[in-house]
This record gives C-alpha cells, sequence and structure tokens, in this order.
C-alpha cells in the first residue's frame, strides 16, 4: 500500500496553525443541511487536533460557484457545523483572513470562506497555493471524497507544506486498500445504477480485478439487450451493448464470473405499486413492460454468491429502490451481505452517489465493515485511477 504520513507523525502541533481540508459538500435545504454524514466524519480529525492545540483551519468548497455568492457561502454551515461538533467554530472571510486567523488561540476552530471563491482553486493555481499557504504551517487533508480533484486545495497545497493525511482519509485509504488493493478472495463486486455510460470505466477495471461481478439496475438490462433479450421498454442504452459484449469477454477471459438477473420485477408505468407489478423470467418481458427490479430467485442465488467470499464492493442500488416495492432486492441484498459482515465472513466496502442512499435505506449502512462518503472519488478509485490528492500525500 502505498505510504502517507498521518497524524500520527504531524509531531507537536501545539500553537501551529493546521490547514485541515474536509470536505463540507453537504446537501443543504431550505437552510438546513439534510444529511451531515459528511461534516461527522470531519470530527475525529478536527476534535484531535483542536485538543492537541493546533489552530485549526477548515479549508472546504461548497457547491460548484462560477462566482463568489451569498448562496455558496460557507457562512451558512458556521452554526450547522458548530452543532455537530460540540464547540465553537468562526467563519472567517477571504477579505480579512490573515487578520482574522492572527486573532485565533490554540485549540480554537475557524471554517475558511469557499475554496471555489477564487478562481485560481480548481485550476490549482500556485498564486492562489500560496493565499492558503500563508495561513498555515501545515497542511492536513481528510477530505478522501474530493481527493479526485486536482485543486489548489486538495493537491497543490500538499506540495507547498509539510503534508499529513486525517483520520477519515487515513480510515477510506486503509478500507479501500483492504476491499481492492490487497483483498482476501474470493472477491464479489456489486455494480448497480440506472446507466451503463457512467460506468464503463469501473466494470473494465473491476473484471480484471474480482471473482464475481454482480450487475444490477438500469445498467444490467443493456448487458441483458446485448446476450439477446428483448427488455421490453426498459431503461437501456441500445449504442452500447457493443461495449457490453466486450466487457463481458473480458470478464470470461480474466476468469470473472458475470451475474445478471434470471428472473425480474416488472411494470407497465414506474408508480409505487403499479397494478401491473409482475416478477417473471428475464425471457418473459412483455414489449410495454420495464425492468425495475432484480427477481426475488435471482437475488437468493446472489446471496448464496456473496456467502462464498470473503470480500465485498457495492456502488449502486439493484433496482428503482426511491420507489417501492422496486427497493425489494437491494434491501434483502444489502441485509445479506450485513449479516455476513456482522458473521466476521465478510469485508464489506460501499460507496458513491446513490449507494450510502440505498444502505440508509435498508438500515445496514451500520452493518457494512466501511461505507465511504465519496461519490465521483469512489467512482474514480473503483475505475482503478490514481487520486491527484491520494497521490500528492505520499510520502
Ligand atoms: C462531492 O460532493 O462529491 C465532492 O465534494 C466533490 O465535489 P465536486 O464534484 O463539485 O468537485
Amino acid at each position: 500500500m502505498t505510504k502517507f504520513r498521518t497524524l500520527d507523525d504531524i509531531g507537536d502541533v501545539a500553537g501551529k496553525r493546521v490547514l485541515v481540508r474536509e470536505d463540507l459538500n453537504v446537501p443543504m435545504q431550505d437552510g438546513r443541511v439534510t444529511d451531515d454524514t459528511r461534516l461527522r466524519a470531519t470530527l475525529p480529525t478536527v476534535t484531535e487536533l483542536a485538543d492537541r492545540g493546533a489552530i485549526v483551519l477548515l479549508l472546504a468548497h461548497f457547491g460548484r460557484p462560477k462566482a463568489p455568492s451569498p448562496e455558496y457561502s460557507l457562512a451558512l454551515l458556521t452554526a450547522p457545523y458548530e452543532a455537530v461538533l460540540g464547540r465553537p467554530v468562526s467563519y472567517v472571510d477571504w477579505e480579512v483572513a490573515d487578520e482574522n486567523v492572527a486573532m485565533l488561540r490554540p485549540g480554537d476552530v475557524a471554517i475558511l470562506e469557499n475554496t471555489r471563491f477564487f478562481g485560481g482553486e480548481e485550476k490549482n493555481d500556485p498564486a492562489v497555493v500560496e493565499r492558503f499557504a500563508r495561513l498555515g504551517d501545515l497542511y492536513v487533508n481528510d477530505a478522501f471524497s474530493a481527493a479526485h480533484r486536482a485543486h489548489a486545495s486538495t493537491e497543490g497545497l500538499a506540495h507547498r507544506l509539510p503534508a499529513f493525511a486525517g483520520r477519515a482519509m487515513e480510515a477510506e485509504l486503509k478500507a479501500l486498500e483492504k476491499a481492492l488493493g490487497a483483498p482476501e478472495r474470493p472477491v464479489a463486486a456489486v455494480v448497480g445504477g440506472a446507466k451503463v455510460s457512467t460506468k464503463l470505466e469501473v466494470l473494465r477495471h473491476l473484471v480484471a480485478k474480482v471473482d464475481h461481478l454482480i450487475i444490477g439496475g438500469g445498467m444490467a438490462n443493456t448487458f441483458l439487450a446485448a446476450r439477446g433479450v428483448d427488455v421490453g421498454k426498459s431503461l437501456c442504452e441500445h449504442d452500447l451493448t457493443g461495449i457490453a459484449l466486450e466487457i463481458l469477454d473480458a470478464a470470461e477471459a480474466a476468469r470473472c464470473t458475470v451475474h445478471l438477473p434470471y428472473d425480474v420485477v416488472v411494470a407497465k408505468e414506474f408508480a409505487p405499486d403499479p397494478p401491473s407489478l409482475r416478477t417473471c423470467n428475464v425471457h418473459e418481458v412483455a414489449r410495454d413492460e420495464m425492468i425495475l427490479d432484480v427477481g426475488p430467485a435471482a437475488v437468493e442465488a446472489l446471496a448464496d454468491v456473496l456467502k462464498t467470499c470473503r470480500t465485498l464492493v457495492w456502488n449502486g442500488p439493484l433496482g428503482a429502490f426511491e420507489t417501492p416495492p422496486f427497493d425489494r432486492a437491494t434491501v434483502q441484498l444489502a441485509r445479506t451481505a450485513a449479516a455476513l459482515t456482522e458473521a466476521g465472513q465478510l469485508v464489506s466496502v460501499a460507496g458513491g452517489g446513490d449507494t450510502v442512499a440505498a444502505l440508509n435505506h435498508a438500515g445496514v449502512a451500520d452493518g457494512f465493515t466501511f461505507v465511504s462518503t465519496a461519490g465521483g472519488a469512489f467512482l474514480e478509485w473503483m475505475e482503478g485511477k490514481e487520486l491527484p490528492g491520494v497521490k500528492a500525500l505520499e510520502s
């Protein structure tokens, strides 16, 4: 595994200004944080550094602003963050950052304004790196979920100040290493979600890495169609069936077993509990029906596959899980994975986009070995890409 320095190597931080890159990019509605998972993920690092007497300066982006604007201000997050952290947090505007930071005392925590209010942040502009660097003595990157960006605050700073991985970053890198870096075999991957087009690189990389590839969600329809199945009016990227066949061939060459559903839950309309709901063999889908979930017999077979495995990586739901009853396959397989994990038989790692929502919905997020808070970064890791924010921390 790549070596990186952590808070164990940072030395005496008392009185030092530590720039800590966190991911505070949380969903908000009417001024309220609707999911504070990412805020809670920062606590081990921020609490430890503050307790060790550091002046903790949080660097983070919020949204994708084109220019500074109040709706993207991290001032909006200061009170919610203070509530989660359970100690005072000050907000520091860029205009007065030097003066405000100079007034902070050991153990204080402050949130600096949105890093993306500088146009050069996303360009990794050396001038912006300097602007950040002059506020701190040390740099800690704790934001795995932003590590796929080579930005000034996620990558540039690591070359400019002594750099360390925070506790959340450390936990994430260790879990990912266990999942795909040096996993216990057999390894299974569940890849679901609506579209194959967004996960081609993930699938290409995984077939060479895992023993079982379980494909679910709308993207399974493209693979079924590639194998000659008539998927009716299901969501299907017919133009990608050639690529789907290439992936199936690559899997066969790599001795990776691909599991596609052989029974499915279908309906004529996409609505909660529609009257046309039925379960059938994949070869019996009518012209006016669409596949909305993996069927119960296939889920049982998939559960049996997981029982033979030691490691599982999960990304994406198996069906249209937000609309009942098309959540059943996802819920059932996630519960099996959690039970196997709890029994000590399986290391289970999940992440990316809808996945955390799906596991929360199944009530099993705590039952997995590790659930990543990352979206795009988790997918890029699943594609086998080197993440610039992680690479820059290598020692
Ligand atoms: C995320 O929400 O996945 C991260 O915060 C990265 O955000 P970005 O896609 O705007 O860079």
